[in-house]
């Protein structure tokens, strides 16, 4: 992953934890409510996705145990990892593109009640993304997938030194592209052939060449709505609309969009299919489930949407009828690494993805509350524009200080944690009962992140080698690592002692 130049090392920002009647009355722990759905209390564990999923994107007991294990630390609210809103494969993530996926997300919905006693209020992230491929070896790119023009063809038969060039084939055309240099390459090939090469071919909102992309307005609403309505049927108090990151919607919101239909170019264009989605996703649901979407409070690339077009989007967002609005940042393709060959661009290793999920090596301004004063200016627009809804705010928080003060100083109305979550997802109810010196600390390191990258299934470095031969604990397959965090048991508040088992 792509680190700030200065690798100023930060720690994480002091544990000072309350007493239990502290908690008891801090804004941290006080309800809100979302639309129709009541949050017992502000803390929120945002979307992750652990790659549990069968290959057909449906619920397995892994994906039940991660959530029950999210629940057992009763948060206000837990958001289900991106799940895929159409019908084509994505591997082990979840899916809810069809009716055949919604018994398996009741039974997740339940499991999390049981392991929240009622108390964790839980919503599902709605995906949709375009198609992406794995970087190709270059002997397949030529061989295959390149589409020879006759301006490649042109460029070859000039460079061909012996002057027997007119007669080439397609094939000789190809194995010379192929014997070519880097420099050379980038001379003849497009900027997309050249991008295909290198980083493995991937598809954008603006390919209005594509017919199923310029169809995107008419089918994503459509396609949204019956998702959100299968999220319904499977029991959730309500769904979170994915305008994050680097995927489709996002990409609509993208100050990069430039598509000439109506959909892209200046703002009010942009924010128009989000919009769309948003209607008929109510019209399909109703009034008394919960919507609500997750953006961007800046895209942190060249040319992107920055945080005066988020400022808008959220205005329009919540103006529109969005019962909460969660913020995020970064996460894009357009600056991350190339790829090993024979895996796909990973948007989260370039500097867009280190705003996403910041870790300690970091410049000046460290890794911790990147995203609270961004969110705080759009939450501003939104209040200076009269609408009350709730603002979320998440990205390097893990100290109840962090969260109340965010919470005392009006910069969001809910905090959440993802990774803090993942190193304890006990940690709100140790903090509530008082226990925060029990919390296990997370290091902002990015092993988890490093796990979703190889699309491993994602655990913690701080407990997945922790008491491996506890009975019956679901493991990797290699064995070596524990797929849940260990148990935990409150002290005794008469004088116990706390308890990881
Ligand atoms: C393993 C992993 C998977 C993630 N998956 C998602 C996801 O499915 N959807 C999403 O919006 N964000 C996802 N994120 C981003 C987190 O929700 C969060 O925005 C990010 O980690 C920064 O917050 P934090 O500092 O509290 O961890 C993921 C993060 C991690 C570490
Ligand atoms: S693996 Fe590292 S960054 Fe991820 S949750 Fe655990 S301690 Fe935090």
């Amino acid at each position: 992953m792509w680190k700030p130049p200065e690798r100023i090392k930060h720690t994480p920002p002091p544990g000072e934890w309350p007493t239990a009647q502290e908690a008891d009355g801090a804004l941290w722990f006080q309800p809100i409510q979302l639309g129709s759905t009541r949050l017992a209390q502000r803390t929120w564990v945002p979307a992750m996705v652990p790659w549990r999923a069968t290959q057909e994107g449906l619920v397995t007991p892994e994906v039940l145990a991660w959530y029950g294990r999210f629940a057992a630390g009763k948060p206000g609210a837990i958001v289900v990892e991106a799940t895929g809103i159409r019908e084509v494969p994505s591997g082990p993530l979840l899916r809810i593109g069809h009716d055949r996926f919604i018994a398996g997300l009741r039974e997740l919905v339940e499991t999390v009640r049981r392991a929240s006693d009622g108390e964790t209020r839980f919503f599902i992230q709605l995906i949709d993304f375009l198609n992406i491929r794995r970087r190709p070896r270059p002997e397949k790119f030529f061989g295959r997938y390149l589409q020879l023009t006759d301006e490649y063809r042109q460029a070859v038969r000039e460079r061909q030194s012996s002057g027997l060039g007119e007669e080439l084939c397609d094939t000789d055309v190809r194995l010379s592209l192929l014997a070519m240099s880097a420099e050379e390459h980038e001379e003849i090939l497009s900027s997309r052939d050249l991008e295909a090469l290198r980083y493995g071919f991937r598809e954008r909102v603006t390919d209005l060449d594509k017919e199923h992309i310029r169809r995107l307005p008419d089918q994503l609403p459509d396609l949204f709505a019956s998702a959100a309505s299968r999220a319904r049927e499977a029991g959730f108090d309500g769904v979170e609309l994915h305008y994050a990151h680097a995927y489709t919607m996002a990409s609509f919101l993208s100050a990069l969009n430039s598509r000439q239909d109506g959909y892209g170019g200046p703002r009010e264009n942009r924010i128009r299919l989000p919009l769309e989605v948003l209607a008929r996703v109510r019209a399909k649901v109703g009034e008394d489930f919960t919507v609500g979407c997750r953006y961007l409070s800046e895209d942190c690339i060249a040319g992107g949407s920055t945080v005066e077009d988020a400022a808008y989007f959220g205005v329009e967002l919540a103006g529109a009828g969005m019962d909460f609005l969660s913020l995020s940042r970064g996460g894009k393709f357009e600056d991350a690494k190339q790829p090993r060959v024979g895996w796909t661009t990973y948007p989260y290793t370039g500097p867009s993805g280190y705003e996403c999920m910041p870790v300690v090596r970091s410049d000046a301004q460290g890794p911790f509350g990147r995203n609270v004063e961004p969110t705080a200016r759009i939450r501003q627009a939104v209040r200076a524009a009269g609408m009350e809804t709730p603002i979320v705010v998440s990205g390097g928080i893990c100290s109840f200080a962090q969260a109340e003060e965010i919470l005392r100083t009006g910069k969001a109305d809910i905090v959440g944690a993802a990774r803090q979550s993942l190193a304890d997802p006990d940690w709100f109810l140790k903090v509530r009962l008082g226990q925060g010196e029990a919390v296990r600390r997370c290091v902002f390191t990015n092993y988890c992140e490093g796990l979703d990258q190889m699309h491993k299934k994602v655990t913690c470095q701080l407990w997945d080698r922790l008491e491996l031969d506890e009975r019956g604990i679901q493991r990797s397959a290699d064995g070596r690592r524990r797929l849940i965090a260990p148990s935990w048991t409150p002290s005794d508040p008469a004088g116990g002692t706390s308890q990881e088992d």
